[in-house]
């Protein structure tokens, strides 16, 4: 049984499928969608794990699985890192009216979907992501990039996928690092837009992150369909869709801070900005205390950071965060634009923040 949910995207429409073991009917849900050699990127993690058995399906399907596996890790998402997955989706003979499929984490995702975004002006693809972080979040909305030394994601195109097939049965293998990680993603949508789902997390969060079958499915599927509802309403971030960027500036400038090492993983730079961004709106007055005590209270419960003093190593300096923030892409005439919540459920977008403010955030 897999739950599906629909990107409305006119044309560009596109499906999700959640399920428990779905990697089996991989085959048959790709068939249709692919002519010719299909590529399959991976990382040699995901390979080591979960390529033989992905392979074997698509052969039971008659299809011509041609395996590209990468070297794991965010510096695969490079200049260089494009060159060679192009250079080898050439060399697979991939052509348009063939698909491309990203089987990983975000990183595959990112870098495969951009890559057969601009192969031969664009060639279709197809996310099976395998970390919780790419189920729930990067595999869904048809971003796409790669870093330069500039910094994260900063070249890149919109291009949606053709399908997106969630296996959650494949996070079994998945480090409970990089779990809880992606974990703090599934909270957002609850903090974002949807306290009762929210409320949901705080009963069955603890269950889904031990595997219980179910519980990961119905989080994982209403994550997405969170996320395929707002990428519906504004795909390319006019508006709503940057409610998905909570906890994101703070994040962004503590996982910078740490020099995008494995002292902060993204998710945890997020769990601990959507701590931040809590307390700020309680500073301005915005948000009830006992919203954020509560929030903060089940990031804590499940085991992600809420505290800067959480983060391994020296203590980011406050005027290096507010630095960092200055050069957030985000940023627009000079002002920070912040999510900020009225509460669990009710985040806004709002651009004039006052700098002391946050600098008091920082400091406690
Ligand atoms: N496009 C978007 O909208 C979007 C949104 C959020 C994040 N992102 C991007 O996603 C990236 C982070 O993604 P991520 O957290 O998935 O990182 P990742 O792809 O690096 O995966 C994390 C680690 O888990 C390993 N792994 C993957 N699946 C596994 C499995 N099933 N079992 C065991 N190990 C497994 C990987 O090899 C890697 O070592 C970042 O580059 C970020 O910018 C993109
Ligand atoms: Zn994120």
């Amino acid at each position: 049984m897999s739950e599906r949910i629909t990107v409305s995207l006119g044309e560009r429409s596109y499906d999700i499928l959640v399920g428990a073991g779905l990697v089996t009917e991989a085959g048959k849900l790709l068939a249709p969608l692919a002519r010719g050699p299909m590529p399959v990127v991976t990382d040699a993690n995901v390979a080591k794990l979960h390529l033989t058995a992905l392979l074997e399906v698509l052969k039971q399907a008659r299809l011509d699985a041609r395996p590209i596996v990468l070297e794991p890790g965010e510096g695969t998402k490079s200049f260089r890192g494009l060159e060679m997955l192009c250079t080898e989706l050439l060399a697979a003979g991939v052509d348009r009216g063939g698909l491309v499929v990203a089987f990983g984490g975000g990183v595959i995702g990112d870098l495969t979907g951009f890559a057969a975004g601009i192969l031969k002006r664009g060639i279709d693809f197809a996310q099976i992501p395998t970390t919780l972080l790419a189920q729930v979040d990067s595999s869904v909305g048809g971003k796409t990039a790669i870093n330069t030394v500039e910094g994260k994601n900063l070249v890149g195109v919109f291009h949606q996928p053709k399908i997106v097939l969630v296996d959650t049965g494949v996070l079994s293998t998945l480090p409970r690092r990089e779990l809880l990680a992606g974990y703090a993603e599934v909270a957002k949508y609850g903090a974002l837009g949807d306290a009762a789902f929210f409320a949901w997390l705080e009963a069955n969060g603890a269950k889904a992150l031990a595997g219980d079958a179910d519980a990961i499915v119905d989080a994982v599927a209403h994550s997405c369909r969170m996320k395929a509802d707002i990428v519906a309403r504004d795909e390319r971030e006019a508006g709503e869709r940057a409610l998905l960027n909570l906890g994101h500036t703070f994040g962004h400038a503590l996982e910078a801070a740490t020099g995008y090492s494995d002292r902060l993983l993204h998710g945890e730079g997020v769990a601990l900005g959507m701590a931040l961004a809590f307390r700020l709106s309680v500073k301005l007055g915005l948000c009830p205390g006992q919203d954020a005590e509560r929030f903060t209270r089940h990031l804590k419960a499940v085991g992600l950071p809420v505290e800067i003093v959480d983060i391994p190593g020296p203590r980011p300096t406050v005027g290096a965060l507010l630095e960092h923030m200055a050069h957030d892409k985000k940023v627009k005439d000079g002002k920070l634009t912040f999510v900020l919540v009225r509460g669990i459920g009710q985040a806004f977008v709002t651009s004039d923040i006052p700098r002391e403010a946050v600098r008091e955030v920082l400091e406690k």
